[in-house]
């Protein structure tokens, strides 16, 4: 049996990544950067599967092909304080450190330096307990961290540390100063270490807020929707893995109806080769298959979404579902709904938040994505 070379759902093998060219120049710059002594950091927001993880992959590819030692972490609750977060950043140097000092056959004192490397929350001292001065997890980090990089440097060129979920720090009062602070003195120190967020746009007021101090530390940069010369990309590199064909004009269908959402072209990708006649993908398979395609986008994607509004977030949905235009003002749904504006625009805010509309400029909304308006739709409220 053929092997399907679309994997909706999981990070991208970064042979396979498409697009994103900007971004990825951007990150070669920083990280040259960070290599020559001037560390600077980034933050990646966006929607829900619109690529935030596999392009920290496709860098933790680069990062490592320089010979950085490079840590992605997924944050989740359990990251619940600094002193956690400070635990799970420097055990993953130590696990990462241990292993790259043996790919690259490091010098002796930086395979020492690793093996020799313990953390525990107990061995970073007491000091990290809460209840002690706030000043104090931050020095004792500073000394861990400087420790580390005098034991490593000039062999490693940078440390490259990624945090993926990072909208989990909202919750730890004051981390994103606290790492600003460490790591801002710590490149004043010399010590190349570059730090990366990823997470829900939404959630990441903080950082959103261009100009503010964070802003300009994290460099955030927001992903869109593939183009439409990346979204053939995104089709075409998988199938040339794979013995799959596809016609041109299925693959533009499909760059228009997944208006360029990763996650929704690599679905369509999927279940067009599972359903392929003789590993030939034309219109008439396309046409069979799209019902199929949009029952799993509901359940994948959709029922998620929908069930995560309350029932006046949903008549607000409904409302912008069955406008003529895509894009609608607060002021047109109110009048619908025979509301005033100011009564719904929290809606409006919580919906931003929970991924189902997607702001256009002031006041100005769409649903997140137009198969998620056929989606509604066909729900009866
Ligand atoms: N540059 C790309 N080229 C091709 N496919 C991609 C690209 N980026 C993401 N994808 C595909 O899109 C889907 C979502 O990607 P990913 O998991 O990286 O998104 P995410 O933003 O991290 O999602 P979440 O918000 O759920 O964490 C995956 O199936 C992945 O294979
Ligand atoms: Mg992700």
């Amino acid at each position: 049996m053929a092997v399907n070379p679309f994997a909706p759902g999981r990070t991208i093998d970064p042979e396979l990544f498409a697009g994103r060219r900007e971004e990825i120049e951007r990150f070669r710059t920083f990280l040259k950067s960070t290599m020559e002594g001037n560390p600077m950091h980034l933050a990646i927001l966006g929607e829900r599967g619109i690529g935030k993880s596999s392009l920290l992959r496709k860098w933790e590819t680069m990062a490592r092909a320089e010979r950085c030692i490079t840590v992605r972490l997924d944050l989740d609750p359990s990251v619940d304080s600094i002193d956690s977060l400070l635990y799970h950043i420097l055990r993953g140097i130590k696990r990462e450190g241990a292993l790259h000092s043996r790919l690259f056959s490091l010098s002796r004192k930086v395979r020492d330096f690793f093996d020799e490397y313990e953390v525990t929350i107990g061995v970073l001292g007491s000091s990290l307990q809460v209840g002690r001065k706030a000043l104090s997890p931050s020095l004792e980090a500073r000394d861990e961290f400087r420790g580390i990089w005098d034991g490593i440097h000039p062999s490693i060129p940078a440390v490259v540390i990624m945090m993926d979920e990072a909208e989990h720090l909202e919750k730890i009062e004051g981390s994103l100063q606290f790492l600003r602070n460490l790591f801002s003195r710590l490149a004043e120190e010399g010590c190349g270490y570059m730090l990366i967020l990823s997470g829900k746009l939404a959630l990441f007021k903080q950082i959103k807020r261009i100009h503010s101090p964070l802003a300009r530390f994290f460099n955030p940069i927001t992903l869109r929707e593939l183009t439409g010369e990346e979204r053939i990309e995104a089709i075409e590199k998988p199938l040339s893995y794979s013995s799959f064909t596809m016609t041109g004009e299925v693959k533009e269908l499909i760059a228009d109806v997944s208006e360029g959402h990763p996650y929704i072209i690599q679905l369509f990708g999927y279940y067009l080769c599972e359903n392929a006649v003789d590993r030939r993908i034309d219109r008439d398979v396309y046409w069979a298959c799209f019902p199929v395609i949009l029952d799993r986008l509901a359940s994948q994607l959709f029922d998620d979404l929908y069930s995560s509004a309350s029932p006046k977030e949903r008549e607000v949905l409904h409302a912008i579902a069955e406008s003529r235009a895509r894009v609608v003002s607060v002021g047109e749904v109110a009048r619908s709904l025979g509301k005033r504006s100011r009564e719904i625009t929290y809606l409006f805010n919580r919906l931003c938040e929970k991924d189902c509309l997607k702001r256009h400029g002031r006041g100005r909304y769409s649903l997140f994505h137009g198969l998620f308006r056929e989606y509604i739709r066909r729900k009866a409220h």
